[in-house]
């Protein structure tokens, strides 16, 4: 089980991620604040925005052509790191990942 450590504020919360869900959905079931994923995942929010800080980053997938889009439309400044956490697929390669979630998503 991969894990994945999510920084909020002050706070650092390392999570046991579930291998075939989303960034987005592992975090919100294990109660990481910050995350509001308004459209549930489909890229149409821009509410699930992180900032990939450490780890395998070279296991992400590329960001796609409606994830570029919407990192367009996030409430706080989008950055080289910025993601959107519902498009990043948990795998096994992601052990190790830290991602800071955005103070402002709306
Ligand atoms: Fe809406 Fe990620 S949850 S874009």
């Amino acid at each position: 089980m991969p894990k994945i450590t999510y920084r909020v504020g002050d706070e650092t919360t390392t999570v046991d991620a579930t291998v075939g869900s989303s960034m987005m959905h592992d975090a919100v079931r294990n109660d990481i604040g910050g995350i509001i994923a308004e459209c549930g995942g489909n890229a149409m929010c821009a509410t699930c925005h992180v900032y990939v800080e450490d780890g395998p980053v070279d296991s992400l997938p590329e960001v796609g052509f409606a994830e570029d889009e919407m990192l367009d439309c996030t409430a706080a400044p989008r950055e080289q790191n910025s993601r959107l956490s519902c498009q990043i697929p948990v795998t096994d390669a992601l052990d190790g990942l830290t991602v800071r979630v955005a103070d402002e998503q709306a």
